[in-house]
């Protein structure tokens, strides 16, 4: 088999806002595809970066009193922090706002103006006197031109779904200000994508690039008309790139975004000795986008006609993904379902929303629905209950020996799985995980009938079957290797932990074809604990609680002062300042909490400090609070306390509350807005 070269993207997330849930069905989706491809022995690069640019960072960075730049690089920490906390590797993350970015953009654009690609028009716009800013058309409302409702958006109605210009808006205001719009005239540079339409045509239509249903809808809702002109400049202020040969006009975030891809190609191939000509001239080199349905029409016209007009490779292949919905519905925040991925984090363990997805995605544009019941079913019994079970039932009784040194009579099971190897991988090949998943699954169902049946455990206990006892564990240990290699792409933690068990590494797709013989056999370490409802119902809550958080803060909420108590207890003696500071102490979320039934006044409370450290701490509150009140909450806790054994457990920290004790605690609470890991000076 010859090896490919293939170059991989996903959709570039923005830097306004951390990842989520629903992002994370596209990153996830990719990196298996990425992981699968590298185990075939392919070279595969996997490159993303932040896309920066555009109004609603420059309009944050200003609210936040901050630079665009110091915004940027905040939210690119974050989100390389959630990527590989759910173990998405990507082989180089940059941002569009770099040095590669600018200078690509700039040959990119030289191209389509040589090609008479480019023109200007005269265009009204609204701008906002008081922000000094043109305003796009989701930052304005008013009462609608044709129906008189109130309170529209820029483009249409929502009652009575007309479509309009901004202009056209009766009373509009600017959300951002609140000031009314003034219409000034300013001139944008478009291009003429009709001048492609020829080739978009034949690309878009040829079968090979898109879904079916992908090309289907360009047929049925854009190429059946003359392509409009797509507007690519935005007058200043802007955060982005000015325009070389246009002073004062910068390209807008659309036409930068896809050339990040690009940039960060270069990056990596300045890294690695690579030729980046080899990336995206070389037509032997396959190039593979990942993105959402909603941003089809940027990846399957615009983008190959500006890859097309500047002399690059197009894409081999736009893989198209449909949305995530919760329990059948949009996500919402108000009901905890906007779930971010360190929320996630805080209480789940992302191999289970890589195996769950997985087991749901197929090659169609179908919504993915997470059903949070069953993602605790489907992993409690496929992962814990069936894969995992094959090596603990087995391991633990030739942990510190080896497998036998031939592989033993196993009734063609070994045979029979090595012979689905083809059909597996062209399941992944294809983004069918779903159907890889299930073919995977069969083969752990026979592996389990296998040790079912020949009960090593029973065999264990008679001296005389000992050597049976090596020869049934090692062929167990030889189908759940099988099973693993081939769950690699979606579950590398457990390939980690399984070559540690069997002492062999797992380095391409045909290990599945050979077993081990005669290795030895690490003592057999706990590999992965069930999910539990509670996990579930905490992360709910806690997202519930971030969104109540958000939302109040953003409403300027005031905050109402209660019947004042006053202090009965005579002051402390005087301290110094440094005496102050040597007590840290943090805004914590407590993630869990649970009853001490040996205990009278205790409850267990988990806090998280963000960023993934957590104190276990005991805090004597039972008689005034309820452990299910409690997640999701916010508190004030004494984060550098040396740790205290006590009967139950060590506490690692306290919780700062007022009150003579009994009913009489009353926990202290940092106002709306606090953060996890914040300190408290
Ligand atoms: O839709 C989005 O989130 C965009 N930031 C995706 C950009 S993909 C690429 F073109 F840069
Ligand atoms: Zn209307």
């Amino acid at each position: 088999m010859t090896q490919r070269r293939i170059l991989v993207t996903s959709a570039l997330p923005y830097a306004n806002g951390h990842i989520h849930i629903g992002h994370l069905v596209e990153y996830i989706q990719t990196d298996i595809w990425v992981r699968f491809q590298k185990l075939r022995g392919n070279q595969c690069v996997y490159l993303c970066a932040d896309d920066t640019h555009g109004t609603a960072i420059m309009i944050r960075a200003r609210k936040e009193g901050r630079s665009e730049e110091a915004l940027i690089a905040e939210m690119r920490d974050a989100h390389i922090r959630d990527f590989s906390e759910f173990d998405i590797e990507f082989d180089n993350y940059g941002s569009t706002n770099s040095d590669e970015n600018r200078e690509l953009c700039a040959q990119f654009w030289k191209s389509i103006r040589d090609a008479g690609l480019v023109k200007e028009k005269e265009i009204e716009q609204l701008f906002d006197p008081e922000e000094g800013t043109f305003l796009a058309d989701r930052f304005v409302r008013g009462t609608c031109p044709k129906c008189g409702a109130a309170d529209q958006p820029g483009d249409n109605c929502s009652k009575c779904a007309a479509t309009y210009s901004p202009a056209d808006l009766k009373d509009p205001k600017s959300t951002l200000s609140g000031a009314t719009p003034e219409i000034r005239t300013a001139t944008h540079l478009f291009i003429e994508l009709e001048q492609l339409h020829e080739f978009l045509d034949e690309w878009t239509q040829s079968g090979d690039h898109l879904q079916a249903e992908v090309a289907n809808y360009l047929k049925g809702h854009f190429l059946g008309d003359p392509l409009r002109d797509w507007d690519i400049s935005r007058p200043a202020p802007y955060f982005g790139f000015e325009i070389p040969d246009s002073p004062g006009n910068f390209w807008y975030v659309w036409f930068d975004a896809p050339i990040g891809y690009m940039a960060s190609t270069k990056q990596w191939c300045d890294a690695n000795g690579e030729d980046f000509d080899k990336w995206w001239r070389d037509e032997e080199t396959e190039i593979h986008h990942f993105i959402g349905k909603d941003i089809t029409y940027f990846h399957t016209l615009f983008w190959p006609g500006m890859l097309k007009s500047a002399g690059f490779n197009l894409p081999t292949k736009v893989h198209i993904h449909g949305f995530l919905t919760v329990g059948g519905e949009k996500m919402s925040k108000s009901q905890g379902t906007f779930v971010m991925a360190s929320t996630y984090r805080n209480h789940l363990n992302p191999a289970w929303l890589r195996y769950y997805y997985a087991a749901k995605l197929g090659s169609r544009l179908d919504d993915l629905d997470l059903n949070l019941e069953e993602l605790v079913a489907k992993v409690n019994s496929d992962l814990v209950g069936k894969l995992v079970n094959i090596a603990s039932r087995s391991a633990k009784f030739v942990g510190g020996q080896s497998l036998a040194d031939s592989y033993p009579e196993d009734g063609g099971l070994f045979e029979a799985a090595a012979a689905k190897a083809d059909d597996i991988a062209a399941a992944y090949e294809r983004c069918d995980y779903s159907g890889a998943m299930r073919e995977i699954m069969a083969l752990a169902d026979a592996a389990n009938r296998y040790v079912e049946e020949a009960q090593p455990w029973t065999l264990k206990k008679d001296p005389e079957k000992q050597g049976e006892v090596q020869a049934v564990c090692s062929v167990a240990l030889n189908l759940f290797r099988q099973l693993v290699v081939y769950l690699s792409p979606v579950l590398p933690r457990l390939a980690e932990q399984t070559v540690e068990l069997l002492n062999v590494p797992i380095e391409k797709w045909d290990d599945v074809k050979t077993p081990l013989i005669g290795t030895p056999v690490s003592k057999f370490q706990h590999m992965m604990k069930r999910v539990t409802e509670e996990q579930v119902t905490a992360m709910i809550e806690e997202s519930k609680a971030e969104n109540e958080a958000a939302e109040s803060e953003a409403a300027g909420d005031q905050w109402n002062d209660g019947p004042e108590a006053l202090a009965a207890e005579p002051m402390s003696e005087e301290c110094t300042i440094d005496d102050f500071v040597k007590v840290d102490l943090r805004v914590a979320r407590i993630v869990s909490a649970s009853d001490v039934p040996e205990a009278d006044k205790l409850l267990a409370l988990t806090l998280s400090l963000g960023g993934g450290e957590t104190r276990n701490v005991f805090a004597g509150i039972k008689a005034a609070y309820k452990p299910e009140d409690l997640i999701g909450r916010l508190v004030v806790c004494v984060a550098n306390l040396k740790p205290r054994k006590m009967r139950f457990g060590t506490s690692e920290g306290m919780v700062c509350a007022s009150g003579s004790g009994g009913e009489e605690v009353f926990l202290l609470s940092p106002d709306e807005g606090a953060v996890p890991g914040q300190r408290v000076h």
